[in-house]
């Protein structure tokens, strides 16, 4: 087992383990004393795993309840949280208590943010089972759901109190979800690691299960070291988002149907680099990207996207910031105004 220590604000492990989902009662019980929990899970993983968790966490002597809700991310939404609160409510869960996370990036999104604002703030694990949630949403504290302004705009900061990783898991994921996650790895590459790139351009999307425990580790390490550096997204985190800035604007562009995160975020690492950077760098990057089963471009016109990047979370007053990667390994984040960075892409 691979433990890494994240000291943040409320300091947790993560465990990373093949196999590790059915220990989770005995990790658990490690970090925490209540023997009452609700797992929340959506439809598709509750069939799958949640029957290894409950009799894992039986087996510690805790009792959990389970709350399932559908697949998703039009669930990540004020209606399921509701759905959330009543249910802990009538299971008495109380401030002692914890709840866990079993699932994606959606289920670990609310599921935080049920324990973010839960009697102002109860302990959650995370059991993350997408390579996205894995390698990105279940660390760092970032919690949240989407309203009808916009994705992801009513949160909070909330740490875990311990973070279980089981490759095994990942298995049953569909292609296109594994691809989805290997855009954030090749990512992590990209903008700390020149060795782990080199890892994936030595793979592909049919065995890159041989070496997912060690990829893993890797991007939950950098992860780490960047929100260690800076918890509250003030400066430093804002390089986990190279390729976001224009991702976000292609997913809007496509109205967030039938186009991934991943594939979004693979476009976005390939049009900034391929105008900004060298010609042997963005061909580095593309060919990494296919071997994934990601795009490397769109037919979103350039004109029409960037009214969605002027609109991002990351553009504050008319500047907006972008992050830039001269060097595999190597990311700088650059400010510029709306107008500039229109003109950069523009060419
Ligand atoms: P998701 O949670 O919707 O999962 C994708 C699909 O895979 C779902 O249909 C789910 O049921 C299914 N699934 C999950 N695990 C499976 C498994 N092991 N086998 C088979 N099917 C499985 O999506 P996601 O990509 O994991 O997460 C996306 C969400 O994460 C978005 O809402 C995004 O905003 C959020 N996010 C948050 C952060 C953060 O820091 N908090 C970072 C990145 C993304
Ligand atoms: N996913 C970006 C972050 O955690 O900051």
């Amino acid at each position: 087992m691979k433990t890494i220590h994240i000291e943040t604000s409320s300091p947790y492990d993560v465990y990373i383990e093949r196999g590790s989902l059915a220990k989770s009662g005995e990790l658990i019980s490690k970090v925490i004393d209540s023997k009452k929990t609700v797992i929340i899970t959506d439809d598709t993983v509750n069939s799958l795993y949640t029957d290894t968790l409950v009799q894992s966490l039986e087996k510690s002597g805790i009792s959990p309840s389970v709350f399932v809700f559908p697949h998703g991310e039009q669930s990540k939404n004020l209606n399921v949280l509701g759905g959330i609160y009543d249910f802990l409510c009538k299971k008495r869960i109380t401030r002692s208590d914890f709840i866990i996370a079993l699932g994606g990036g959606v289920v670990g999104d609310i599921t935080g943010f049920a324990a973010a604002s839960f009697l102002r703030g109860i302990k959650f694990v995370q059991i993350p089972t997408t390579l996205l949630a894995q390698v990105d949403s279940s660390v760092g504290g970032k919690t949240a759901i989407d309203i009808a302004g916009g994705k992801n705009l009513v949160g909070a900061f909330k740490q875990p109190a311990l973070v279980i990783c089981d490759s095994d898991i990942l298995r049953t994921l569909p292609q296109s979800e594994l691809s989805c996650g290997m855009a954030e790895v090749i990512k992590y590459g990209m903008i700390r690691d020149e060795k782990l790139f080199e890892v994936l351009e030595k793979h592909d999307i049919s065995n890159v299960d041989e070496v997912m425990d060690d990829i893993v580790y890797t991007c939950i390490d950098i992860k780490r070291e960047v929100v260690e550096n800076d918890e509250f997204d003030k400066g430093e985190r804002m390089m986990l988002n190279f390729g976001h800035t224009l991702g976000h604007a292609i997913e809007g562009w496509h109205n967030y149907t039938n186009y991934t995160h991943g594939m979004g975020v693979a476009v976005g690492m390939c049009m900034i680099t391929e105008r900004l950077c060298s010609p042997e760098l963005a061909e580095r990057l593309k060919k990494c990207v296919v071997s994934y089963g990601l795009p490397t471009s769109t037919e979103a016109p350039l004109s029409e996207l960037l009214p969605f990047c002027s609109t991002d979370k990351k553009c504050e007053s008319g500047s907006i910031s972008y992050i830039i990667c001269n060097k595999i390994g190597k990311a700088e984040i650059k400010k510029v105004t709306v107008a500039e960075f229109e003109k950069l892409m523009e060419g």
